[in-house]
């Protein structure tokens, strides 16, 4: 048992590999409640799979995975359901369904999970909307709204429960810089107005340095590094150097 209730999720020494495939080797983390954490690292590196395992949509092969102090890499599919809804989970691809509008890609975890009538529905589809900046658009199909717009209706579809925990995964990727730094400024607003606790994944170094309080990196199967934007920026280490600059090769300096 974690008796810290600063943690709000912890991760000890997780390993998971797909066939011969080694993915996390030895992952630990602690999540500071309230705070937002993000994880930076190359593509292919395990930041997904990193995070489906918090809210158990993957199992760890060992290693230990506590959600509010309860262990989770045990419970059955049943007792997962309830674990998962006190996270948000902003898909890589921010998947909408398509032929709903906008107002029913939002009400459909309340329709899934709760028993809110109608009146109460709209009201909460109303609220997050207006969160995300969109207010009434609840009648919009995503085909007519814009990559950001349509990444802004599954945040507010992500937090239409009121999690405790939000899940970003590439929330910015393949948006422009402005509106790329709208989400940002969501992350930051959620936190501030709904307390949210946010682990965001990102290869977006100014996304990362904009809404983290502390920053991972994730190599190989593990953290390599881990600290303030300010130490991202002036590390030395050449893994972190490269990838914070951008560069392709290892720095010869
Ligand atoms: N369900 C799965 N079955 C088999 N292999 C998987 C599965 N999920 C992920 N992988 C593999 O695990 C590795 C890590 O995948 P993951 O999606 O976590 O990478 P990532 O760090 O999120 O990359 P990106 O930045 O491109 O999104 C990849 O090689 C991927 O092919
Ligand atoms: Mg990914």
């Amino acid at each position: 048992m974690n008796e810290n209730h600063d943690i709000i999720v912890e991760l000890r020494n997780v390993h998971k590999r797909f066939g011969p495939l080694k993915v996390l080797q030895g992952v630990d983390l602690k999540l500071q409640r309230g705070r937002t954490t993000v994880v930076i690292g190359e593509s292919g590196t395990g930041k997904s799979v990193l995070i489906k395992h918090m809210m158990g949509l993957l199992r760890p092969d060992s290693g230990e995975i506590y959600v509010e102090s309860e262990r989770i890499d045990h419970l059955r599919e049943k007792e997962l359901v309830k674990v998962r809804q006190r996270f948000g989970y902003l898909f890589q691809m921010s998947a909408l369904f398509d032929s709903m509008t906008t107002g029913q890609n939002i009400a459909f975890p309340l329709l899934e999970h709760t028993d809110y009538n109608d009146r109460e529905i709209e009201r909460i589809v109303a609220e997050k909307l207006e969160l995300v900046g969109l207010n009434g658009s609840q009648d919009k199909m995503p085909a007519e709204l814009s990559g950001g717009q349509r990444k802004r209706v599954a945040l507010a579809r992500a937090i239409a429960m009121n999690p405790q925990i939000v899940l970003y995964d590439e929330p910015t990727t393949g948006l422009d810089p402005i509106r790329a730094d709208t989400i940002n400024d969501l992350i930051i607003k959620l936190k501030h107005e709904i307390k949210v606790t946010s682990v965001v994944v990102t290869h977006d170094m100014a996304s990362a340095f904009k809404v983290a309080d502390r920053i991972l990196m994730l190599h190989e199967g593990k953290f390599i590094a881990e600290g303030a934007a300010e130490d991202f920026r002036r590390s030395t280490e050449p893994r972190v150097r490269r990838f914070v600059n951008g560069q392709s090769t290892p720095d010869e300096a």
